[in-house]
């Protein structure tokens, strides 16, 4: 892989040096405007709807500020909509309209293979090859259909190894596919914990599980990037130490995909899942992502099957002769919907115009730029009584994507009201914590400079 653009700098460093090259400081208004004159990617904006101040629930908006963007800092969660996806999504109503039955075959997306058309765009989003990867279902649903190939319990390695406080989702997958083989959850279920007192976890101590347990442990299955803290695991690290004790090794990309690089052929990892919706901008609920690696192409895994898996060429001899294709596609089981592919494909055309690694780099400084004037505005000041607030995220930029996770001294419900009238818009999560992702995609400097401003305000009323 080529060397990384910042070498081993930190961003606040990368930053320090270009404010004082230009002969101003970091906390300068003039500093952002130099980033965002600066920014190759900031054309990409738009290609983006931005929420408006008028038309967001919940913002405080007066005449002047009619025209005014939001600040949307909720990637995380639900990527903005691109500017294309409405025409789009009318092209392939309009060919319903117009060819009936027959737009399965012809027009714009037909149906019969229109989630093909991801397959080559995700594939270099997610680093496999186009045959290892597919759109289908939703993120829950995907990993329960491949953890029925590969979650294999025996009686002496029955375990399936999951982070503490996983997103709710995945627990429950965990568990029920645990007793759905007959073992008992509390006992095969191994909750990865931190230390005590820390958040986020320490990969030596997560390895050190792998060896001691790996044994008994069946299948690995954990987040490309927690969602909670935005921590950032050693995918590739964690793949080869779980694989040298025999475990399969699976991942939840939810808040991973379009976000960090990933490199799953060539990490070896066996299966991932991901939604689309976060950082890959398709539309709430829309299609997941699902990923099994080559090698199991002549592999005879147990799983569901269902008429869309079986190979293109027979499928329609509906003959019920079991001829399904080799890896991933045979893990189709309905026939894809063009509406929601239109919208992921929207998305997709987006990030052809630029790739992962600049995305990164830019993200390096966006993420870097809010974590400076955070810490600067509202580290905790021994024996002071202001509001602070303290950052969960790590600091190390490979360890963490373009979501800082926050937590207030303060009341976070009073924080966040404040800032939502002012037009800012992030996430909580209970109990405590307040997650902001500046998007490399969309977001300005300006953007985190405006969301600084408006959190000084809310902190200082
Ligand atoms: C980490 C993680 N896992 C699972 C899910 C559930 O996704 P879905 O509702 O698409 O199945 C989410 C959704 O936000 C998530 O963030």
């Amino acid at each position: 892989m080529a060397q990384f653009k910042y070498g081993s700098s930190t961003p606040s460093e990368v930053l320090s040096d270009l404010a004082a090259k230009n002969n101003v400081s970091v906390l300068d208004k003039d500093f952002q405007v130099f980033l965002d004159a600066n920014d190759d990617l900031a054309n990409l904006r738009d290609d983006f709807l931005i929420p408006k101040k008028a038309t967001s629930p919940g913002v405080e908006c007066n005449d002047k500020d009619q025209n005014e963007s939001c600040v949307y800092f909720c990637g995380n969660s639900l990527g903005l909509q691109p500017k294309s996806a409405q025409q789009d999504t009318k092209k392939v109503l309009q060919n319903w309209e117009l060819n009936s039955i027959e737009c399965h075959k012809v027009g714009y997306l037909p149906a019969i293979d229109c989630d093909n058309h991801a397959r080559d765009g995700m594939a270099k989003i997610v680093g496999c090859h186009r045959d290892e990867v597919v759109i289908m279902n939703g993120l829950t649903v995907n990993l329960h259909l491949l953890m029925v190939s590969f979650y294999q319990p025996t009686q002496s390695r029955h375990k399936i190894l999951i982070e503490e406080h996983a997103f709710p989702s995945d627990y429950y997958v965990v568990r029920s596919q645990i007793q759905q083989r007959g073992f008992d959850p509390d006992t095969s279920m191994l909750l990865l914990k931190p230390r005590k007192g820390e958040e986020i976890f320490r990969m030596k101590d997560v390895l050190e599980v792998i060896e001691k347990e790996g044994d008994s442990i069946a299948l690995v299955m954990l987040p490309g990037v927690q969602y909670f803290t935005g921590q950032v695991f050693d995918m590739e690290t964690i793949t080869c130490t779980a694989h040298a004790k025999g475990c399969y090794v699976g991942f939840d990309l939810a808040h991973a995909v379009g976000n960090i690089e990933l490199d799953l052929h060539d990490w070896d990892v066996d299966f991932a899942c991901w939604c689309t919706y976060k950082y890959l901008n398709s539309g709430p609920g829309n299609l997941g992502g699902a990923f099994v690696h080559k090698k199991f192409d002549d592999t005879k895994l147990p799983k569901f099957l269902g008429w869309w898996g079986h190979r293109e060429s027979t499928r329609f001899e509906m003959s019920n002769d079991l001829d399904f294709a080799s890896g991933v596609e045979s893990y189709r089981l309905s026939n894809p919907p063009p509406l929601l592919v239109a919208c992921v494909l929207a998305s997709l055309k987006v990030f052809d115009k630029t790739s992962i690694r600049k995305l990164r780099e830019k993200s390096f400084l966006l993420t870097g730029y809010f974590e400076f004037l955070l810490k600067h505005y509202f580290s905790k000041q021994l024996g002071s009584t202001k509001p602070s607030v303290e950052i969960l995220t790590p600091t190390n930029f490979n360890e963490r994507g373009c979501q800082l996770s926050l937590r207030f001294s303060c009341s976070l419900l009073e924080v966040s009201s404040k800032l939502k009238k002012q037009g800012m818009i992030f996430d909580t999560r209970q109990p405590n914590v307040m997650r902001v992702s500046p998007v490399p995609l969309y977001n300005t400097f300006h953007d985190v400079y405006q969301f600084i401003q408006a959190l000084r305000k809310a902190l200082s009323s």
